[in-house]
């Protein structure tokens, strides 16, 4: 039997052979003494690219954000997300564990919050009242899958968090793949933010490795943070040189990772067991649920079986992500995989 067909994330996908040449042949030093010349370069560039004074790099997308909670909050502040925010379901409660804060989680249509919304739920007028003192958005937002803001509706929930004298923090883990749909800058998108967290580590392919991007300030204080959680790192450019190679070369590829999820997604749809409006994918992450009695659980097993992986994300519901490590030819192999699990029409 062939390889199976992974689609269970963008976190998947292996170095190639030139991010690996790269790799081997970067020039490294002590980034903890602040010599490491590949790291510089790689948070120079990004900084550069957001239109920002400076970034820090982390081994993580989940460091990331938790470093911005902690610059911006105090124990017993509350931050307000959108109720399905990566920061409060996959980051292991990390925001109470590590920062004593309080996520207020807001539920809004297909992930994306709005300003109205987040001015209604600020908190602290009282001195029983919790007191918000962050808002953090999800571009593009995973468990909405992969949706995309607006880039004025992120603009208003910014002059609402100035108004009310809160901070502003972007988990862009795909920011890049919202530039890729959209064709607006990342320094657009990242302007009324005070931190934007960016991952290298999905749709562009490197193997590890995340920026906090923001204020000189608040980046100095960032890597105090970093090293309180460990996240110092030595000769670490071994690692910046896959994060460069895959910022400089692997951004352009990623609108072709949208159109291979359009097409996986016009495919589930005509099965007469998935519930799934192809329109409804916006960049590389397909959402689907299963309508005929099974859980996901068991299709997803009968979907491994056939040599096609995706993940739960509910009880019926199921999420494939596309990657530059599955093919155009992959996902028409994948489709007629499928069909015998899901019941062609
Ligand atoms: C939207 C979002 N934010 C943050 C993260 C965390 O990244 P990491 O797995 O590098 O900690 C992920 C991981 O998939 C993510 O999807």
């Amino acid at each position: 039997m062939n390889p199976p067909i992974d689609l269970r994330s963008d976190t998947v996908t292996k170095p190639s052979q030139a991010m690996l040449s790269a790799m081997v042949t970067a020039e490294v030093g002590d980034d903890v003494f602040g010599e490491d010349p590949t790291v510089k370069l790689l948070e120079a560039e990004v900084a550069s690219l957001l239109s920002k004074e400076a970034a820090v790099f982390v081994p993580s997308g989940t460091m990331s954000n938790q470093i911005a909670v902690r610059l911006h909050t105090r124990p017993g502040n509350e931050a307000i997300l959108e109720s399905d925010a990566h920061i409060r379901h996959y980051e292991a409660g990390a925001a109470a564990g590590l920062s004593g804060v309080q996520l207020y989680p807001v539920k809004a249509d297909r992930g994306i919050l709005t300003a109205e919304l987040v001015e209604a739920n600020i908190r602290g007028g009282q001195e029983w009242d919790p007191v918000t003192k962050l808002v953090c958005i999800e571009n593009t937002h995973n468990r909405a899958g992969g949706t995309i803001y607006p880039l004025s509706t992120i603009e208003e929930i910014g002059e609402v968090a100035r108004r009310h004298e809160l901070a502003y923090h972007l988990d862009g883990a795909r920011l890049w793949n919202a530039t890729a749909a959209t064709g607006i800058s990342e320094a657009d998108y990242a302007a009324p933010f005070d931190t934007i967290s960016v991952c290298l580590s999905k749709g562009l392919g490197a193997p590890i490795g995340s920026l906090l991007v923001g204020s000189t300030h608040l980046i100095r204080d960032g890597r105090r943070v970093r090293k309180m959680l460990g996240g110092g790192m030595r000769q670490v450019g071994i690692i910046a040189a896959a994060g460069l190679f895959a910022l400089r070369n692997n951004r352009s590829a990623l609108s072709g990772d949208h159109q291979k999820a359009k097409t996986l997604a016009e495919g589930l749809s005509s099965f007469s067991a998935v519930e799934l409006n192809p329109d409804d994918v916006e960049t590389n992450i397909v959402m689907f649920d299963i309508t005929d009695g099974r859980s996901a659980l068991d299709v997803l097993e009968s979907l491994a079986g056939v040599g096609v992986r995706m993940v739960p994300f509910g009880p019926t519901r199921i999420r494939a992500t596309t990657h530059r490590d599955v093919s155009d030819d992959d996902i028409t192999t994948a489709l007629d995989l499928c069909s015998d699990v899901l019941a062609a029409r």
